[in-house]
């Protein structure tokens, strides 16, 4: 693999804890807000969701690990196989940062969905590569700041795909629904989500550690623009990947794609910048998803982390 070795600042960080990434940013904001999680949580209610697919058409194939399952694994999740978590034990053995990195990517998209919901005005959001359900999910967070909010997710898992019928829920004001679909898709992903969500007003579109499954920077790159074409101004877009800026995940990351799983194909910053193109990216720009408007935890620092994020707005 090609890899740019005049990029990103995480790997003098890692593995180490980096202390002061964060800033100025308060511990206080996390704790805070945790209060109004749980006020807003108490307020979901089950809901019928519309335009499912019948999961029993697609089995899901226990003998090859497979990218959310793993993921969920690394998260510390019960929602895998044992062929799921001995790809991720290997991982783990080569590049131990990869669990950091899970986590400090979903602390990124809270952090991200915030600022679309409670400072950017966006209340409907089109999350695609959702991921098995864990805590925190984009309808939770956006729906905790705006109970109208509606969310669309979409992914191409079948074991996706069965929990989003159990677990999905929405307030009564607004509305959450999922599609079983592909990303390399992405005009009968937005036929779809036109029938679902307004496209007269602004969406946040989110594509949070599924580009590097686009095999070809050229095709990701299309799949991205059509996607955006389809949008209306004022429409966001959040995207992060893992990026080849780390020797030891460089290594994992190249076992894994031969274990028989959809490789994923880490990227340059540049290559993730190049998402962002002709958008206003917000501050603080494309950075390691640990710094994007970092917050302090009651656990401490996070830590660095070997992938890149970022936030653009379509004028
Ligand atoms: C690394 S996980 C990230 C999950 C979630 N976005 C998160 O940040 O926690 C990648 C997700 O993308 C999904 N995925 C992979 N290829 C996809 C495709 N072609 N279309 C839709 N989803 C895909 C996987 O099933 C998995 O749920």
């Amino acid at each position: 693999m090609m890899r740019d070795q005049t990029v990103g600042t995480a790997p003098d960080a890692m593995p180490g804890i980096i202390s002061g990434i964060c800033g100025n940013r308060a511990l206080a904001t996390g704790l805070a807000r945790k209060g109004t999680f749980r006020g807003a949580r108490s307020r979901l209610r089950g809901a019928t969701l519309a335009g499912m697919t019948n999961p029993s058409q697609h089995p899901i194939d226990a003998s090859v690990p497979h990218s959310a399952r793993v993921w969920n694994y690394w998260l510390g999740g019960k929602d895998n196989y044992p062929v799921d978590r001995e790809a991720g034990e290997k991982f783990l053995e080569t590049f131990p940062g990869i669990a950091q990195e899970a986590r400090a990517a979903r602390a990124f998209l809270t952090r991200a969905v915030r600022y679309l919901a409670e400072e950017a005005g966006i209340r409907q959001f089109l999350d695609i590569g959702t991921g098995l359900p864990t805590a925190d999910n984009t309808h939770e967070v956006a729906q905790t700041l705006r109970p109208d909010a509606r969310i669309l997710y979409v992914d191409n898992d079948p074991l996706v795909l069965t929990h989003a019928r159990a677990l999905l829920t929405s307030t009564e004001e607004g509305y959450a629904d999922y599609l079983h679909a592909s990303l390399e898709e992405p005009k009968e992903i937005l036929a779809a989500a036109r029938e679902r969500l307004d496209f007269d007003e602004p969406i946040g579109l989110i594509i949070i550690g599924v580009l590097a499954h686009v095999s070809g920077y050229g095709r990701a790159k299309d799949i991205v623009r059509t996607l955006r074409d389809a949008l209306p101004a004022g429409s966001h877009l959040i995207i992060s990947d893992g990026t080849h800026s780390h020797q030891a995940n460089v290594e994992a990351q190249e076992d894994y794609n031969e274990s028989g799983a959809v490789a994923y194909n880490l990227r340059s910053k540049e290559e993730i910048a190049g998402f962002f193109e002709g958008l206003e990216v917000v501050d603080p720009g494309l950075t390691t998803v640990t710094r994007w408007r970092c917050e302090e935890t009651e656990f401490g620092t996070p830590p660095e982390v070997d992938g890149y994020g970022g936030v653009g707005r379509k004028s």
